[in-house]
Parts: structure tokens; C-alpha cells; sequence
């Protein structure tokens, strides 16, 4: 079965099932600057699952295109891609574990017809700090259902990732795990969530390839073993809580998320543990295989990247981003670098795009009519893109030329840390790992081909390279992830609670700037972790001392008053006139704003996402204050305050 008739079918399935088709929400999401990227199929339904209603009713499913960003890097094993479908089913608070577990298991086993005996499925093992007990009743539905089919089916305890690989299979058919594996939220595990997030225990089915287990692992292999014998293709979120100030709460009605990824169920019912292999994405490999006259088996990596970023890239496209130095228009351009610069290395050494975008585009027109509608604009952005990289690639080749004269000094122009233009002096005797790693970063020389100009070119590398490079590649992931981490959720670097009280402190912060400084400043950015927030703004002068203190006292003072914090989803037109955004005119139809104190005489309004503490107090728990650690310029006519909770 191919990944369409498996895309088609799922949703006919559950339609018999009496859901409404809902359609994919953009990869942008339109509501929500807190974050880049629509990730996984729930994200747009958020408000739904938290209780309000939704105008299809309370059964819903969709395939949703997503994008993952932070999996960018990992692009290259059988596994990983950057976009992905999802396909999903919703149940707000209509049914529940029962007849999801069985809808879920008769459309892997009857529909894609996936053999049972290599399926296994995953259940929460209970959790003391949140009093969710062990999900003994999706173990006994699994079993029954293993059972009808002919299938043995053991319940196993494993506990963690650490503990499986000490434990092994067992002869297990049900595993049970920590909340690490079997409890889904945006955050990940319940003391990463933040306040007001809904999540729950989940129970996941994996696919059996039966390849070998590989001991570099562990020395065991179970379901949840990064080997490759197991993939995950589906993952029933029984999506009960909200996590609150005081604990877990129930919602008021469960319900289920389910996610399985499109990609996934393909290659399982294809039997190849190679994702790169299903329709969706065998073609644009066979294509890369033609244009370079190389053979995938021998450079499987470079091409799933290839293939993965200009797949990816085409439906950011579809969806309306542009390359260019910000936000999603910046992934969108490392994108295309990375896959052109892969290509490069392949010996494609022009019109990619050109070439292999209109395969993208085929896979997808008949089923997303939008590609179609877009194709010609796609391409035509993304030719101009190659010409002016590949003028970049041409200019990395010279400069090597130039590092690879023995005994040669010249002041070279190169970015330094802060990406700015630089002038060194290089002496050209032997390449360091400095010199390979500038040419790679700046020029996005790929090391491969440094490695064999230079030995081409009969010019050494000095014995460290290799380990100067790894250092410094390690030094700007970090950066990048960090930078990511920033923009990825609206400059929060992730959802914990430290993070979140930083979060309401830098909208008290704004407001209480505001009253000090005048209205007319306005935020131009802002960057929180869990140790301070920083806060950058429009404003001519520097703060003064008194001035500063005056803003202190005010954010303590509505600290101590507890104020409650509330949002509401509000149009968008209608919200700007008296909220703060940060984003102009990019938000979409409605917006959420934050309102800090009584919302018919607030204290602070402002268009943002969240997460936020319910009440002011809770930023002031432990007796910390709000202090200004530093005011500073940023750049012209922007200052830039840090504080923190002490
Ligand atoms: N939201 C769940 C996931 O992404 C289904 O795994």
C-alpha cells in the first residue's frame, strides 16, 4: 500500500467512524507567534482539548503537515525527516480508551493489514509525583486485542529507557514505561509542562523490522531501543490533565490525541525500516540518483538530507514563508543551503531546484491542491536562492585556492563569532581545524570536499584539525540551539516553571517601562531562561538609575499584589488597539492576549501565547524579588535590560 492510499484510507476509516474531516492547519500556525512551526497534528487543537467547543463536533481527523526544526540535524539516518504528516484523530471527550485502542489496532491490522505478530504496544507504568496510576486498562483492551488475532500477548514492566536495556524483551508483548515514554505533552514529561497545559499518559504501537539488535545501544534490545528494530508508528494521548499551580487537574472531560506518522506506517507496510523508501519519498531519491549518476546504497545520508530539505522546504513554501535572514524564512534558507551544499558534494552542481522541486511538487499536487496552485512561484523563489548560494559556494572555492599556497600571508575578510565581517591575518602553510571550520560555517564548504582539495593540492592538515573542527562545530551547535530554543517559542527557552515566572515578569517589566518611559516604546525582542529574562526595547536614552528602581518597585509592588493572569482569544483588529504585539501586522484573524489584574481595569495587556503563572504571587514564592541585573544599548536607538528573580 503506498503512504497516499494509507493517508486516504485512514481518514475513510474514521470517517465510518462518524468524525469530520478537518483540514490541515498550516505549517505557520496563524494564531500563535509564540512558535514557529505547526510540530504535531494537536497543536492547532489546543483550545478544543482544554474544553472549548469546536463548530465539527467531538470526533475530528486530519493528516497535519508538520515541520521539527530541532530534528534538522538529524536528518540521515533511515528515520528522521524535518516535515512529516501526522495523521490524527481527536475524541473531545467523547469516547475513550476502548474503542480508541481497538480503531487504532484494526487500522494497522485490517486496513493497512500490518502482520500483528510484529506489533507492540507501550502503556504508562503510574507516576508517584502526579498520582496517575498505571494504565492497567489500555494494557487489558491490548491484550484482548493481541488475543482475538491469535497473538500471545505478556505485560512486562521496563520503567525507563535505561532500565529496558538492562531488562530486555522478556518475552513481552505490553510493555509498560515511565513517563519519559508514555506520558505526552508540548512539553515532554509533567515537571516540564507548563502552567495551563493539557497532557496525559499515552500508549504507543511499535513495528517489528526483526533486524539484528545492535549492542553499541544497550545490552538489550526492548520497543523503546534506538537500534532501528523498532519503529514507533502511533500514539493514543489520553489526554486527561491540565497542569496547574496546585498540581494536576482533570479536565473536565477526557480526551484522546492520536498521532501516527504517516512516513512511519508507510515503511512499515512496505517491510523497510528505510522511511526514504515509501512513495512519498522514493521518487526524489531516484531523481538524485539520475542527476548524479551515484548510487543511493553508497550515499544514503547526503540524499535523504537532499531529499528531506527540499521536500520540507517546498511545503514551507506552499505555505506562504520566503527565504530570508528571519524567523521561519531563515530555517527555510538553511534548508536549501544545506540541500544544495549536500547536492554540491554529490557533484550536482547546478539547478537543483530547478530539477528536483517539480518531483516534490508531483508527489504531492493531486492531493494537496494548494502545491499545485504554488508550484511556479516555489520554484522561481527558489532558483533565485541556489544562484545566489552557489555565488557563495564559488566564492568558499576561492578563498580555499588562496588558504592552500604555502607560506602565503593575507588579511582575509571572514565573519567572526558575531557574524560580522572581520579582518585577520592567515599565514597558509597547512590548514587548521580554525581554517576548515571557517570555510565550512562562512562559506558552507562542505569538510569532505576541503579534505580532498587539500589533498589534492598536496597541503597538510595540521594534526589537531580533526579534533579543533569537532570543537568548534560543538561550540555552534550549541549557539545554534540556543538560538533556536529562543526563537522556536517565542524567546522562552522552554516551558519550566522558572521560565514561565520570568515570562509574566517580563509583561509586568514592560508595562511598568511603559508608565515610566511613555507609551511609545515598543518591545523589539525578548529572550528568557531560567536564570534571567532579557528584554530588548525602542528607546533614545539611557535609563537612568532612579529611573530603573522606580520600574523594579512597580513589578514587585503588582508582584505582591497577586494579580490574577487570564487570557482570552480575541480579534485580532480589535486587540491591537489596546494590547502591546510584538509582530505587527503577522498575526492571523484572532490573537490570544494576557491580561495581567482585573480585566475591566488591567494592569497589562498584551497579544502573546503564553505560558504565564496563574497569579502574579507565585513569581515572588520563596520571597524572591524582581531585580534589574543590567541596562544596556543593544544597537541604535534599542536598549536592552536584563533581570532576574533573587
Ligand atoms: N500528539 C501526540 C504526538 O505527537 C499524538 O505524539
Amino acid at each position: 500500500m503506498t503512504a497516499q492510499e494509507i493517508r486516504k484510507k485512514y481518514l475513510e476509516f474514521f470517517v465510518s467512524k462518524g468524525h469530520k474531516v478537518i483540514p490541515r492547519a498550516s505549517l505557520v500556525p496563524q494564531d500563535d507567534p509564540t512558535t514557529l512551526f505547526t510540530g504535531s497534528g494537536m497543536q492547532p487543537l489546543i483550545p478544543y482539548l482544554l474544553g472549548e467547543e469546536h463548530q465539527e463536533g467531538t470526533r475530528l481527523v486530519n493528516s497535519q503537515t508538520c515541520f521539527r526544526a530541532e530534528d534538522m540535524d538529524e536528518v540521515g539516518d533511515n528515520r528522521h525527516t524535518t516535515f512529516f504528516e501526522m495523521l490524527g484523530n481527536w475524541s473531545l471527550g467523547d469516547y475513550f480508551k476502548d474503542e480508541q485502542l481497538a480503531w487504532a489496532w484494526d487500522f494497522m491490522t485490517k486496513i493497512v493489514e500490518l502482520d500483528p505478530e510484529k506489533l507492540y504496544v507501550t502503556c504508562f507504568i503510574g507516576d508517584e509525583d502526579t498520582g496517575v496510576p498505571k494504565d492497567t486498562e489500555s494494557a487489558k483492551i491490548w491484550k484482548d486485542l493481541f488475543e482475538l488475532d491469535g497473538v500471545d500477548a505478556e505485560e512486562v514492566e521496563i520503567g525507563s529507557e535505561a532500565d529496558g536495556y538492562e531488562k530486555g524483551m522478556r518475552g513481552g508483548r505490553i510493555f509498560y514505561y515511565d513517563a519519559t515514554k508514555n506520558w505526552w505533552s508540548r512539553g515532554g514529561v509533567p515537571s516540564n509542562m507548563a502552567m495551563g497545559e493539557p497532557g496525559g499518559p499515552d500508549s504507543e504501537i511499535f513495528y517489528d523490522f526483526g533486524t539484528p539488535h545492535n549492542e553499541k545501544y544497550g545490552k538489550h534490545c526492548h520497543p523503546n531501543c534506538d537500534c532501528g528494530r523498532f519503529l514507533e508508528i502511533g500514539n493514543s494521548v489520553f489526554m486527561t490533565y491540565k497542569k496547574t499551580v496546585g498540581g494536576f487537574e482533570e479536565l473536565p472531560k477526557p480526551n484522546v490525541d492520536f498521532g501516527g506518522g504517516l512516513e512511519r506506517i508507510a515503511a512499515a507496510a512496505i517491510n523497510s525500516s528505510d522511511v526514504f523508501q515509501i512513495s512519498l519519498l522514493k521518487p526524489i531519491i531516484d531523481h538524485l540518483e539520475e542527476l548524479s549518476g551515484k548510487n543511493y546504497e553508497q550515499h544514503q545520508a547526503s540524499m535523504r538530507v537532499i531529499a528531506d530539505h527540499l521536500r520540507a522546504g517546498t511545503f514551507l513554501a506552499v505555505d506562504g514563508v520566503v527565504p530570508s535572514n528571519k524567523q521561519q524564512g531563515y530555517v527555510l534558507r538553511r534548508l536549501l543551503r544545506r540541500a544544495i551544499r549536500y547536492a554540491f558534494e554529490l557533484g550536482i552542481e547546478q539547478d537543483l531546484c530547478e530539477q528536483v522541486v517539480p518531483t516534490v511538487t508531483r508527489i504531492y499536487r493531486d492531493d494537496f491542491p494548494e502545491v499545485a496552485e504554488r508550484e511556479q512561484q516555489i520554484l522561481d523563489a527558489f532558483i533565485k536562492e541556489e544562484k545566489i548560494f552557489r555565488q557563495t559556494l564559488r566564492k568558499g572555492l576561492q578563498v580555499f585556492e588562496k588558504l592552500v599556497v604555502p607560506g602565503h600571508i593575507e588579511t582575509l575578510k571572514l565573519f567572526d563569532k558575531n557574524g560580522e565581517f572581520a579582518e585577520k591575518p592567515y599565514t597558509f602553510s597547512e590548514l587548521t581545524g580554525e581554517e576548515v571550520f571557517k570555510l565550512y560555517d562562512t562559506y558552507g564548504f562542505p569538510v569532505e570536499l576541503t579534505k580532498e582539495e587539500a589533498f589534492k593540492k598536496g597541503v597538510n592538515l595540521t594534526n589537531d584539525a580533526d579534533e579543533v573542527f569537532s570543537k568548534l562545530m560543538t561550540e555552534q551547535r550549541q549557539r545554534s540551539q540556543t538560538a533556536s530554543a529562543g526563537t522556536f517559542k517565542g524567546g522562552l527557552a522552554d516551558h519550566s516553571e522558572e521560565v514561565t515566572k520570568l515570562h509574566t515578569a517580563t509583561h509586568l517589566m514592560y508595562q511598568a517601562l511603559k508608565n515610566i518611559l511613555g507609551n511609545n516604546i515598543v518591545q523589539r525582542g525578548s529572550n528568557i531562561t531560567a536564570e534571567r529574562l532579557r528584554f530588548d526595547f525602542s528607546h533614545h536614552q539611557k535609563i537612568t538609575p532612579e529611573q530603573l528602581e522606580e520600574v523594579e518597585g512597580i513589578v514587585n509592588e503588582k508582584i505582591a499584589q497577586d494579580l490574577p493572569v487570564t487570557w482570552k482569544e480575541e480579534k485580532t483588529k480589535e486587540a491591537l488597539k489596546s494590547a502591546s504585539g510584538a509582530f505587527g501586522d503577522k498575526y492571523g484573524e484572532t490573537v490570544k492576549v494576557y491580561t495581567i489584574g482585573d480585566p475591566k481595569n488591567p494592569f497589562s495587556r498584551e497579544i502573546c501565547g503564553g505560558p504565564h503563572v496563574e497569579h502574579t504571587g507565585v513569581i515572588g514564592e520563596g520571597g524572591k524579588k524582581f531585580k534589574i541585573a543590567k541596562e544596556e544599548a543593544s544597537s541604535a536607538g534599542v536598549r536592552r535590560i536584563k533581570a532576574i528573580l533573587t
